[in-house]
Parts: C-alpha cells; structure tokens; sequence
C-alpha cells in the first residue's frame, strides 16, 4: 500500500473516499465533540449537511462506526457537491476524551477494510485536530493512521481461488501543516517499514505446516535476508547435533522433517560492540503435542506454533531497514513436533546444550525445550548480552490474560519497564506477570536436574521459570503470545488470523537501545 502526503484543502482533495473521522457527542451536550474543525470547514461547503446527520442521531460516532455517503447526492447543480472527493465515509472514533493513537490504527484499519470490500482501492484520510490531543502531534498520528491501515489491507486469502477483498493500493493523509512535511514523511517511511514487516510476519505464520515446514521457514528467512541485506546462518541437524542441543533436537524426533536453527544478524560496523539483543523465537511449525498428544478440536491451530520465531524475522527485518545503530541477532529454533517411532517419550531425560538434565514428563511442553537451546546458544556462541524471547508457550497464558493482552516475564525490571514502555508507543498490549522465587519449587524432577513441566496452576509462570534457567542470569525477558498471535474472528480492522503480534513493540524496543526514538 503506498502512502502519500497532501496538504491541499480537504474541500479540494480529489479522491475516491475522504475518511473523515467523527466523535460521539457527550450525553446532554448538544454541539460538543462530534466534528473536528477541519471537518467542520468541510462542512460549510456542503452546507451543514454533515452537522445535520449528527444532529439526526443517526451517525453517532460511535468507536469504529462506519457511514458512506456519495457527494454526488449533496448538489445537483455539480457532480461532488463542490467537493474533490467522490464519497465521504464518516468514521466513529468513539469518546473524544478516550481516543488515542491505540484508537486511531483501529480506525485506520477499519477504513480500509470497509472500502477495499466495496472495491474502493484508493482514500484519503483527514488529520483531524483532536488527534493533538491524545495522540500528540500530527507526526503521531500519521504513523498511528500507516500503521493500523496497513494491518487492515492484509488479508488471509492466499489459498483462495476466489478474493471477496480488493487491495487498498494507495492512501493519502490529508495532513495540516506543509512546514512539517519533512518530519512527516520520515515518520510514514518508518511506519510503513514495521506495519510491513508485521504483515511479512503474519504472511509466514498463516502457513500452514504443509507449507511452512522448519526447511521451508528458514528458505524464507534467507530469502527475505538476502532483500534486505541481512546475514543469514542456518544451523543444519548435523551441526545442531554437533553442538550438543539435546532439549531442541528431542522435539523433532518423531517429525521426517529436519529442525534447523535460523540465525540472522545485524551487526552494523559503526555501532558500539554491546549491548547485542539477542532476539529468540519459538520457531514450531506444526505442534500435535507428540506422544502427549493434543485433542483433536482445534489442532488446525498450532501451524501458529512458529508465531514467536515468525515475529522475530519480522522485527530484523524491519531493524535492517530502519538502520538503527546497535546490534541485533535473531534467532529462531524451527521443529515440528509430532508422533512416531522414534519420537521422544514422556519421562525421557535430555541433555540441553548447557549441560543441564531434563526431565520430559509432558511432550507437548516442548516450546521451552527449543528455546532452552536456542537461548544458551544465543549468549553463548553469539554473544548476546540481552536476551529477549517470544513464543507461543503456554494456554495457561491464554487463560489468564485471554486475547488481549501477550504475558511480559522477566528477571530484569529495566528491561522489562523498557518493553513495556516500547508496547505502550507501539499500541500493543502487554502485561507483566510475577516471577516469584517460590513457583519455582514446582518445577522439581526425582530423576533430572528440571522437568518440563510445573503442575497445573500457574503454568505461565512456570513455564517462564524454566526459560530463565538457560539465560545464565543475563538481562532477560520473555513474552508469551499464546493468546495474542492468533485472532479468532474478523474484526473491522483487522481479518481473522494471524495478528503479528510483538513486531511494533520489538522493533520500538531496539530502537529505544539504539537511542533514536
Ligand atoms: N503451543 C502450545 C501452547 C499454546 C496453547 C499456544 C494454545 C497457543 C494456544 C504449547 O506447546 C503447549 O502445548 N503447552 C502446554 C504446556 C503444558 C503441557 C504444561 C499447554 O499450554 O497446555
Ligand atoms: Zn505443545
Ligand atoms: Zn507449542
């Protein structure tokens, strides 16, 4: 989708839709809110009329609330009623005093995806004033507007013979001020590059695993490398075997598909040798639970197994087109984790690459098991002086903090205020779970140094706690995005499927290391 600046008069815009943004009146203030200034110059060319609509009670402004009107119905005398624009689409933005950028890319989104489904492939969207209010300045807003209308145009119909949606191939932001131009297309450029990289992420984790399978995701990681101008190392069985990784290599023992380690590093010459973030996704494109197997309802789902490793990719590269100045290294275990002959057994014991026993009491707790590797392997041989992981881990997760918010781990409070911080400007919900010393008593094993599994309460948790015994007490945290990665219905702004969760707030992360946000 392109992205264009204007600054001409809104009256004057040519284009297919206008989106004019719209409030919900408070209740008994007849006047307040509704139109924002500029679409109340706008609607002194048309006479009131849009005053008048509100007035009805018919448009309420209601958050995401969607009205097309054609101008070519406001005056007989010219064809758009004097206006540029062939349509108008009033678009609620809920409670003026509740609207903020995280509004703001739902609106976004929700405009395109309601023009691209009347074929409308191009709009232009009305900067208004009260955007200053909560979601700073126009800059703000503009990269709120690119972003969530990108996510809007991505579609989950790659494997349909026949598309029920357009593309929205350009839009314009009808923007204020010429004197912040330059300030404006930096920002759009930037939000541009993560709201891709998102939708680049969502692309791989929409695979399903026939498609997608360990092989197949690090061609594609090397593929999108070789773009972009990454350095791109896949560990093969043989050398993933050679460096001992027995927790990783045990999960794909019973898959006909070979593991493999996908490295990925961004190590610009310029930048000072530490800190190096190490980036480490759950890379699983297909989990049945292995012996422990799964029940059947649902299985479909876990192709979005890979949706930490995939969010990984998706945020180097958007770091290898920002060009931040500090160093990043992502690194994704990829495995299927199936059934076989030769596939691992509850009570087995393996040894991970730091030497540490497991004891395998539950073959589907095999995410922490990838990562236990992938993370040793990280400050170990890569050097990474912060670790930062993201995984689908744990249902426990999804119970307790359902689709709205990903789970935030970790054994550093500044990283984790830091990522917090970074999910607060990116517009991704995130909350921080406890990590008390005492969950961990329930991750004791008779037979090894650590079971893969904690009991029944407070499997996040302990999950987390398993985890953080492979990051040799380095700055480290952790999100699990089990609940988060996958969207189970559509939504006005956003399709079904997969969410890209963690990109826009990983990307924000390292470039807040980098200094340059
Ligand atoms: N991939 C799953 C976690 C998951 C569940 C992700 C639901 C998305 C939606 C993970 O590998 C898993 O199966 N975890 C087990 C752990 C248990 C055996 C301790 C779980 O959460 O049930
Ligand atoms: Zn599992
Ligand atoms: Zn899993």
């Amino acid at each position: 989708m392109e992205i264009e600046l204007s600054f001409a008069s809104p009256e004057k815009l040519e284009t297919e839709a206008l989106v004019v943004p719209v409030c919900e009146r408070k209740k008994g203030a007849k006047g307040q809110y509704g139109l924002g200034s500029r679409a109340k110059s706008l609607d002194q060319a048309l006479g009131g009329f849009l005053q008048k609509l509100l007035d009805s009670g018919e448009v309420k402004g209601k958050l995401l609330e969607t009205s097309l009107l054609h101008t070519s119905l406001f005056s007989s005398g010219s064809s758009s009623g004097g206006l540029g624009a062939k349509r108008l689409l009033l678009l609620g933005c809920g409670q003026q005093d509740k609207f903020s950028a995280f509004e703001l890319r739902k609106v976004a989104g929700t405009a395109v995806r309601f023009l691209k489904a009347k074929s409308i492939s191009s709009c232009a969207f009305l900067l208004e004033d009260f955007f200053g209010n909560e979601t700073g300045d126009e800059t703000s807003a503009s990269r709120a507007i690119v972003e969530g209308g990108i996510a809007g145009n991505f579609e989950t119909n790659k494997y349909k013979s026949e598309k029920d949606s357009d593309e929205m191939a350009a839009v314009t932001l009808a923007c204020v001020s010429k004197k912040n131009d330059t300030a404006l297309q930096a920002a759009t450029r930037e939000a541009k590059i993560v709201a891709e990289s998102q939708n680049f992420t969502r692309d791989l984790v929409n695979e399903p695993g026939n498609r997608l399978t360990p092989s197949i995701l690090a061609e594609r990681a090397r593929r999108m490398a070789a773009e972009v101008g990454l350095e791109c190392e896949i560990l093969d069985k043989q050398k993933i075997t050679e460096l001992k990784m027995g927790a990783f290599l045990s999960v794909s023992l019973g898959s006909d598909e070979p593991p493999c380690m996908i490295v990925l590093r961004y190590l610009p010459a310029q930048a000072p040798p530490s800190p190096v973030l190490g980036l480490i996704g759950k890379g699983i494109t297909f989990d049945s639970g292995g012996i422990s197997i799964k029940p059947a309802a649902d299985m479909d789902k876990m192709k979005y197994d890979m949706a930490g490793g995939a969010a990984m990719l998706g945020v180097i590269r958007a770091v290898a087109l920002l060009k931040p100045n500090v160093r990043v290294i992502a690194v994704v275990p990829a495995s299927e984790n199936l059934l076989g002959g030769k596939a691992q057994k509850p009570g087995d014991i393996q040894t991970a690459m730091s030497g540490k026993t497991i004891e395998v009491l539950n073959t589907d707790a095999e995410g922490r098991l990838v990562l236990a590797d992938a993370l040793t392997y990280a400050h170990q041989v890569l050097g990474c002086t912060h670790l930062i992981d993201a995984a689908t881990l744990t249902g426990a997760c999804a119970v307790a903090l359902g689709s709205v918010n990903s789970g935030v781990f970790g054994s550093d409070d500044s990283l984790v205020e830091r990522l917090l911080a970074s999910s607060r400007t990116a517009g991704e919900k995130m909350w921080r779970l406890p990590l008390d010393d005492e969950y961990k008593e329930q991750l004791r094993s008779a037979f090894a140094d650590l079971p893969n599994i904690g009991g029944r309460y407070g499997g996040a948790i302990t999950a987390a706690h398993f985890l953080k015994e492979f990051t040799a007490d380095l700055p480290w945290t952790h999100l699990d995005i089990a609940g988060t990665a996958w969207l189970d219905d559509n939504k006005p702004h956003m399709s079904k499927g997969p969410t890209g969760v963690a990109v826009r707030t990983l990307t924000q992360l390292v470039l807040d290391f980098a200094g340059q946000s």
